[in-house]
């Protein structure tokens, strides 16, 4: 368990595949995200150029006081330890990746073909911010117990997939041709409620004290699939984390299911914006599995040999292991 109270446990397996996925690996799966070219869209005036500017633009601090619960949800969820918790590897795959193996440039172009799903934040960051945040993840990738290490792992703590990265940014890059208005403005009623950027949602109630915008990008697992799916960037290369939207379109949804990601992974049981996965060994994993046992016992001689003049009891166990998730598992 992390300080977080998440239990981190990742199987080799699962590392050597994620390794061999991010390496660029392309599968042929549903709906590639493409990367998008920000600075076009909100204007150049519109990008951070300190890291203080950038937290401010996604400041989820005033949803924080009044959706107290959501907050603390969201806050034991993996999406709100999204850079810190892949340190290691976004670092590895700068280094020895890029640098060194491929003998590419640095740039933020490189730097997004993680961060653009991590912390997509960096997305609205001028070059030279972005530079500096990668420069951060990589300076407490590799030296994590050093004093500088952990002030930039302090700082990017706070960068994250939140509040605002969901309910704005994301909210609108799944259906962008539903979007109307820049994606960042807020009306003056909610900047006198101390919100930063407008709300988004896929269909509202009507009863919110700050404006609601809704847009369709939020309701289906296109959504999601946005990160949690192929990514391909402009230069074309592929990096994939996991397959999760692979599998899901192609094999659950093609043989007739028919929940969104936002069913199962939120509106059930509650869920909310936990989003257990995984590790949540006690509850959606557990539910996720039918587990069919037939036994039969038997006597039998050791060895198959009547000669040992022994029987022994024995048993022999059929075990059928059915998934109900909507993907295969695991992942990650
Ligand atoms: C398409 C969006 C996307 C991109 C691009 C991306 N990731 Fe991921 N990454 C994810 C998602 C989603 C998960 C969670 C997957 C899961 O649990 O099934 C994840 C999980 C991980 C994990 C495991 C995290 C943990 O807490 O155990 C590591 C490590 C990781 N990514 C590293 C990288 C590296 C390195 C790159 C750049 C080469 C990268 N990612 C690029 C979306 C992305
Ligand atoms: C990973 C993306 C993601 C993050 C992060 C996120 N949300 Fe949401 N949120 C959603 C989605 C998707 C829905 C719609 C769920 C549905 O359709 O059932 C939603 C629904 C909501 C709703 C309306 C329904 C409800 O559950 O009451 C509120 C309010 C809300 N979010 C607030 C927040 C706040 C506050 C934060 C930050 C603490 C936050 N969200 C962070 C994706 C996110
Ligand atoms: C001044 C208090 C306040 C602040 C600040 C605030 N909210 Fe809300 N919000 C509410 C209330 C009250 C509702 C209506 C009841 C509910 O759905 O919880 C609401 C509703 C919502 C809904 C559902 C909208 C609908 O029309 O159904 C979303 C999504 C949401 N808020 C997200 C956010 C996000 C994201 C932030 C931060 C950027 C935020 N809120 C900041 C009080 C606030
Ligand atoms: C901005 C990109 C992004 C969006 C949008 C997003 N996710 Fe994630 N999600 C991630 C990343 C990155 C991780 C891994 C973070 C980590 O391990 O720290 C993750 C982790 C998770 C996990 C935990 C996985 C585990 O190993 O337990 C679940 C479940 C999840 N996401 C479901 C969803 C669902 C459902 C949606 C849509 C409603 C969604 N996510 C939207 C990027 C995203
Ligand atoms: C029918 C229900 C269902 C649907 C639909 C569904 N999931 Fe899942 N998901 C599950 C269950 C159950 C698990 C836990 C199983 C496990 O990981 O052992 C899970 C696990 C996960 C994990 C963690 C994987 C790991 O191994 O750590 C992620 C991430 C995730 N889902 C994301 C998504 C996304 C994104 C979508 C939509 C594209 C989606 N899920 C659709 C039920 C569903």
């Amino acid at each position: 368990m992390n300080k977080h109270g998440r239990s981190r446990k990742r199987s080799p397996l699962t590392m050597a595949a994620l390794f061999a996925t991010v390496m660029g690996l392309a599968l042929s799966l549903a709906l590639p995200a493409l990367a998008f070219d920000y600075a076009k869209w909100i204007g150049k005036e519109g990008m951070a150029d300190t890291f203080d500017a950038l937290l401010a633009q996604y400041d989820s601090s005033a949803c924080e006081k009044c959706h107290a619960d959501i907050y603390k949800e969201w806050k034991e969820s993996f999406h709100a330890v999204s850079i810190v918790s892949s340190l290691k590897s976004i670092t590895g795959f700068y280094t020895k990746g890029i640098q060194s193996e491929w003998d590419r440039e640095f740039s933020l172009a490189e730097s997004v073909k993680c961060l653009d799903c991590h912390i997509p934040q960096v997305n609205t960051a001028t070059e030279k911010l972005a530079r500096k945040v990668a420069d951060m993840v990589i300076l407490s990738g590799t030296q994590p117990d050093s004093a500088e290490g952990k002030a930039a792992k302090e700082k990017l703590e706070k960068l994250s997939i939140n509040c605002v990265v969901c309910h704005n940014m994301k909210a609108n890059m799944a259906a962008i041709g539903y979007l109307k208005q820049p994606i960042k403005e807020p009306s003056d009623a909610d900047k006198a409620l101390g919100i930063t950027a407008r709300v988004y949602i896929g269909r509202s109630r009507g009863n919110a004290p700050h404006s609601v915008t809704e847009t369709n990008g939020m309701t289906n697992s296109v959504f999601c699939e946005q990160c949690h799916g192929i990514w391909v960037s402009p230069d074309g290369e592929k990096i994939q984390c996991n397959s999760l939207s692979g599998s899901y379109e192609d094999s659950y949804r093609a043989r007739g299911g028919y929940k969104q990601c936002q069913d199962c992974h939120m509106r059930e049981k509650n869920r909310g914006h936990r989003f257990p996965g995984g590790h949540d060994f006690d509850g959606i994993v557990k539910e996720s599995m039918v587990l069919d046992v037939d036994a039969l016992a038997i006597q039998r001689f050791p060895d198959n040999s009547p000669a040992s003049g022994k029987w022994l009891p024995s048993v022999v166990a059929s075990v059928r292991i059915t998934s109900r998730a909507g993907h295969r598992i695991p992942d990650g």
